[in-house]
């Protein structure tokens, strides 16, 4: 047990959400369609006398630095299961929106799963890995994997799908954050009255992904939680406006929000995009990505 392992883990934007009703649990059954973005944040982990976390990097003063941090989490899972004492040192390097719907979180407990099992030579199988992953949240599992996967269940049941090109994107970045658990508590309330259908992917759409047809996927791109986003945030509708007013092929929320994402055609289309974005003042940064991007790496 010596050095530092760093590991490299990707944001992801969900290009179709289809959300059910809320199970007994007060989970939601999903058919998500994830794809992983070429935004990453990194985790070292390095060993250390008790479990230790610090940070750098994009608003890192919003992250919890205590047990609660997902990343905490997953070192003290993995020790346990291994009868050790999780005695490490994680640091965080994010480049991820922190609590902005693109899965910085779960990237980073991922991220640390992966550096401590490397760390502690605990040879974990990717089973047992996914599974832990599962216990720690449902959009956990699919930062280890990235590249672009089918998440049935609350998330986390995993299939994952073929991606025939590269898709480029804009992200625009919202002050401030929004609360998973607050934005389905949203689409409880909108859709209180009405019959909501099982969560189906859609067949067009997993088709455009697997032809890489960025005006095919501009057309299917779907987030069922959009509207709850929208509720919270409804002034991401100008953001998401600005988007496709400077020539976005399309335009949705990320996850649960509050960053807006935007398909647009080729890295020139981006820079235009994200110039116009920044312009509006309707946003905090912007940033450029292209996806699919690998999956939890360890560098
Ligand atoms: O799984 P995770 O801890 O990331 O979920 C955070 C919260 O988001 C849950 O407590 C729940 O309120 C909501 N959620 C949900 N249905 C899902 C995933 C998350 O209702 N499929």
């Amino acid at each position: 047990m010596s050095g530092a392992i760093t590991v490299r883990v990707p944001a992801k934007v969900n290009v179709q959400l289809a959300v059910g009703a809320a199970r007994p649990d007060g989970f939601h059954d999903l058919a998500n369609v994830f794809l992983a973005v070429g935004l990453h944040d990194t985790v070292t982990a390095t060993p250390a006398d008790a479990l230790r976390i610090t940070a750098e990097g994009h608003d890192v003063d919003r992250i919890p630095l205590d047990r609660t941090n997902l990343a905490a989490r997953a070192a003290e899972l993995l020790a346990a299961r291994h009868g050790i004492a999780p005695d490490v040192h994680l640091h965080i390097t994010k480049d991820i929106p922190v609590a902005g719907g693109m899965a910085g979180g779960s990237a980073d407990a991922a991220g640390a799963l992966m550096a401590c099992d490397t760390l502690w030579s605990t040879g974990s199988s990717r089973e047992e890995l996914l599974d832990i992953c599962a216990e720690l949240g449902s959009d956990v599992p699919f930062s280890l994997v990235g590249g672009a996967a089918l998440g049935r269940g609350r998330g986390e049941l995993l299939t994952p799908l073929a991606v025939g090109g590269t898709f480029h994107w804009v992200f625009a970045v919202a002050p401030g954050g929004l609360s998973t658990p607050a934005v389905y508590g949203e689409f409880d309330r909108l859709t209180a009255d009405t019959h909501v259908p099982e969560p189906e992917a859609s067949p067009e759409l997993l088709a455009a992904l697997r032809d890489g047809d960025a005006t095919a996927l501009a057309a299917t791109l779907a987030n069922g939680l959009q509207p709850a986003a929208l509720s919270l945030r409804p002034e991401l509708t100008a953001t998401l406006k600005a988007g496709t007013d400077a020539g976005a092929l399309a335009a949705l929320v990320s996850g649960s929000g509050p960053t807006t994402a935007y398909l647009v055609e080729d890295a020139q289309a981006a820079e235009k995009v994200a110039q116009a974005l920044l312009a509006s003042g309707t946003c905090r940064a912007v940033r450029v990505a292209d996806s699919p991007a690998r999956g939890a790496t360890v560098l």
